[in-house]
């Protein structure tokens, strides 16, 4: 729902040795496409290790006034009885999405080809967000689209009578906007195709597979070439929601630029579309190694071992990797402040777009601890102060963004005098144990009075 309530204000301060395990939660890109697909299909899906954070508990909602019977079980589990695509109803009220670009997009794009008027809505950060990029190829499904000034929300979508199937070529790297094109093509008649010049992360296309649509994915010098047959009737499916590796990111950077740390982080997802930062950090020399690598649910998984890592080496992240780590950036922007030498980040101005602009966020914060940054819209580098060089000592802005408000805080578990944030209340939205469980593990965090 829209807003946090009050503001919660917290401080990081140098921790000693990260020490034991890190249970991490259900995967987000995961678990609003189990919802959503769930209640496309007839019959009752059921899930487990939901990620019961702010932004899938909106999806869920969301589901609920589209016509979804879903029953929360308890302890992650949950079923969803689907209405079968085509059968979505038409909400009553405004559906307000929250903080979730994945959660507005891909409902926008559920809901496209439907006969059906829905309001859109979200906090302060999602309404600044851009929607065009999911209007343009609705519109040409034949789905009507009034929004504010320049695309934002709120919006409201009139779902195509008659839709049409389109051939879309997705013109940014951005797995939401393709997921979207493919959802609305679900209930269009004929083949929908889209393609994607770089690969982003591939969940709805194994989901739609795993629920039954034809789907079919060609790798051509164009580009990655998927082609999706419309009006399936999905079947319902239990599913195991893997951990997420965007959450587990947190404690592995924080593990490895405190001194003494050594922890397990166990059966971490190790999609190639989303494991770009652990690539990208071993070949920085950081001390990670995956244990016990197996298939599960149709995913490489992997224990990840982590410990604190002193001769990390800044790198040129190369930016062909950019999709598959676009959420890791400010994470990896701390880990390189402790890295000798310089770290450079190009091909990421899709950074820009997101809960906040997270190269600005994420620049501004590391100049203000003492970092040296320089940035272009498209690039951003970090001056490597090595281990213990970075001088931390203030308070930096959240920016109603989860991932900025945990980079700040893990920062500040190494930094020479402790970081501030003022609002932690963004880390529910994806990480609602984030606290409990990096105090658990040694960390240094409190929440703090204005
Ligand atoms: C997501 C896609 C990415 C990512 C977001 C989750 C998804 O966004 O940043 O956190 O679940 O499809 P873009 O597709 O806009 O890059």
């Amino acid at each position: 729902m829209s807003g946090h309530g009050n503001p919660i204000p917290m401080t990081a301060s140098k921790s000693g040795g990260l020490k034991g395990t890190a249970h991490i939660p259900g995967d987000k890109s995961i678990s609003h496409r189990s919802l959503i697909l769930g209640a496309l299909a007839v019959g009752e899906t059921r899930i487990t290790g939901l990620l019961e954070g702010e932004d899938v508990l909106d999806t869920a909602r969301a589901m609920r006034a589209f016509g979804a019977d879903i029953t929360d079980h308890g302890d992650g589990k949950w079923s969803v009885h689907g209405v079968g695509v085509g059968g979505f109803a038409e909400p009553e009220a405004v559906i307000d999405c929250g903080n979730s670009g994945t959660g507005v997009r891909l409902i926008m794009g559920a809901m496209a080809t439907s006969p059906i008027t829905t309001t859109f809505t979200g906090d302060a950060s999602l309404r600044s967000r851009p929607m065009g990029r999911i209007t343009d190829p609705v519109s040409l499904f034949g789905a009507r689209s009034y929004g504010r000034t320049g695309g934002r929300l709120p919006m409201t979508i009139v779902g195509a009578d008659n839709p049409i199937p389109v051939h879309y070529r997705v013109p940014m790297p951005s797995a939401q906007v393709k997921s979207a094109v493919l959802l609305a093509g679900l209930n269009a008649p004929g083949q929908t195709v889209v393609i994607e010049q770089e690969a982003t992360r591939d969940h709805t296309e194994r989901m739609l597979t795993g629920f039954g649509a034809e789907l079919n994915v060609e790798n051509t010098k164009d580009g990655r070439v998927i082609t999706l047959t419309g009006q399936p009737e999905l079947r319902p499916q239990t599913i195991t929601v893997p951990r997420d590796p965007s959450s587990a990111a947190f404690p592995v950077c924080a593990a490895l630029i405190v001194e003494g740390s050594d922890i397990l982080v166990p059966n971490i997802g190790l999609n190639p579309t989303r494991a770009g930062l652990f690539t990208t950090l071993r070949d920085m020399g950081a001390d990670l190694t995956y244990e016990n690598e197996r298939e599960e649910g149709g995913e490489p998984t992997a224990d990840l071992r982590v410990k604190f890592s002193p001769n990390m080496k800044g790198i040129e992240v190369p930016p062909g990797r950019a999709a598959s780590m676009i959420d890791e950036y400010p994470i990896l922007s701390v880990v390189a402040s402790f890295a000798e030498g310089t770290t450079t980040m190009k091909g990421v101005k899709e950074l820009r777009v997101k809960e906040s602009d997270r190269i600005d966020a994420m620049a501004r914060g590391l100049e203000a601890c003492g970092v040296k940054i320089e940035e272009d819209e498209d690039m951003m580098i970090v001056h490597g102060m090595g281990v213990g060089g970075v001088p931390g000592g203030v308070t930096c802005e959240s920016r109603m963004d989860h991932r900025i408000a945990m980079s700040f805080m893990c920062l500040g578990m190494a930094t020479q005098k402790p970081v501030s944030i003022d609002d932690g209340g963004p880390i529910a939205t994806s990480f609602p144990i984030f606290e409990p469980l990096m105090t658990e593990l040694g960390a240094q965090i409190i929440r703090t009075t204005p």
